[in-house]
């Protein structure tokens, strides 16, 4: 009998809880042994829960108890949340997480302690929610050499523009109902602003490119700025907007990763990822690309990753050694502003100095549109020149377009 703790009896720990509890009969044939949770840490007392018994408050009591063998961190934040890891993987507790802010910026040290120790350190529900996406990376496609990873890695974000393009809903009333359904994190700016899927996408660079990139350096631009003018204009252009995390290599030994707003194309499989959906385009020299879609955000579709990870944990009780990767070089990553794409530009502009800018553009208007504005989108360029070609213009906003 595989006994394990969660750490934080929010959204995703009470869904760990409950799916081990409901689902113990093919877990048990899965890990080929029974699993069941000892303990579950939180600041909080849950009176009438159906696992108030279990509640601790004092770390110490997981940390010492050895028939702990797995610790769930299901916290988030990089405080409590990383102390409580490396207690718990110095005890010789492997541990499965679903913390992608902590995943991000100290997974790479964590993995080294848990591999110094002969231990796990898992995290499958990071990206994607329930989408199998950091095994099939690291395994299924370990004979490629990837070259570029993206998606939509934020069901929150998603959500809300689904609404905004679909329902005509405001951004207000959409965040609202993505918090009710427990999708968006308990500050809502880590969504809406991109700093989650930025999280993300470093952590799907990292086992990309086997280098680690840091959030804090990578650009990221959130869906704050999208008004329902366009999502319009993006329909003329046979368009959906949708927040994109993308990291590509841009030369033998050096890579970019950034998030920002993207246009994508309707016949692309991505502008069919709708609602709290996420969908990751991996693209290999091998295989070319491959899409993983899946429900990336909740309490359930969260759960069903990280236990996943707890059966493997509880299965293979020694370290996996397929999941790492090293310090980055100086001068690996590159400034995202060199990638080159395609651009939609809402401006308050003359189509003189438009023309002046970039010779032809292809225009988009719709019924209702501002009669002091013009929208276009141009050919490719990299985002310094786009700047300075822009420069003379009132921007109201300006989007790749993903082709
Ligand atoms: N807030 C995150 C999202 C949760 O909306 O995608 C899953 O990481």
């Amino acid at each position: 009998m595989a006994k394990i703790a969660i750490c934080g009896y929010g959204i995703v720990g009470s869904g760990v809880a409950e799916v081990i509890a409901e689902n113990a009969d093919s877990i048990a044939r899965n890990a080929a042994e029974d699993v069941s949770v000892k303990y579950i840490l939180d600041k909080r007392d849950f009176p009438g829960d159906p696992f108030e018994n279990m509640i601790v408050h004092d770390f110490s009591v997981i940390e010492n108890d050895p028939e702990v063998t797995v610790l769930v961190e299901t916290m988030g934040g990089i405080g409590a949340a990383y102390d409580f890891t490396k207690r718990a993987l110095l005890a010789g507790k492997s541990v499965v997480t679903s913390n992608k802010e902590l995943v991000a910026t100290k997974g790479h040290e964590l993995i080294a302690i848990a591999k110094k120790n002969n231990l796990n350190y898992l995290f499958e529900a990071s990206v994607g929610g329930g989408i199998p996406i950091i095994r099939p990376i690291t395994q299924c496609l370990a004979a490629n050499k990837l070259d570029e990873v993206y998606g939509i890695l934020n069901g929150t974000t998603n959500y809300i523009l689904t609404e905004m393009i679909q329902s005509n809903a405001s951004f207000e009333d959409a965040l609202h109902q993505a918090q009710t359904n427990g999708y968006a994190e308990a500050d809502p700016s880590a969504d809406i602003e991109g700093i989650d899927a930025a999280r993300k996408i470093c952590i799907l660079s990292d086992l990309c490119f086997g280098k680690h990139v840091n959030p804090a350096d990578i650009k990221a631009q959130g869906i704050t700025g999208v008004t329902t003018a366009d999502v319009e204009y993006a329909k003329r252009l046979n368009c959906k907007i949708k927040l994109l995390g993308r990291a590509l290599r841009t030369g033998h030994e050096t890579a970019t990763a950034y998030v920002a707003p993207h246009l994508v194309s309707n016949s692309s499989l991505l502008s069919n990822v709708d609602g709290v959906m996420n969908g990751i385009v991996v693209h290999g020299n091998a295989l070319g690309d491959t899409m993983f879609y899946g429900a990336g955000a909740g309490k359930r579709p969260t759960a069903s990753a990280v236990v996943a990870d707890v059966i493997d944990a509880v299965k293979h009780v020694k370290a996996r050694k397929y999941l790492d990767w090293d310090d980055a070089p100086d001068g690996y990553f590159t400034d995202s502003s060199y990638v080159s794409s395609r651009w939609y530009i809402r401006a308050n502009t003359s189509l003189q100095q438009i023309g002046w800018a970039f010779g032809k553009v292809s225009f988009v208007t719709y019924t209702g549109a501002a009669g002091d504005e013009y929208a276009f989108a141009t050919e490719p360029y990299d985002e310094n020149t786009i700047l300075k070609l822009t420069s003379g213009m009132n921007i109201r906003s300006m989007f790749r377009i993903l082709d």
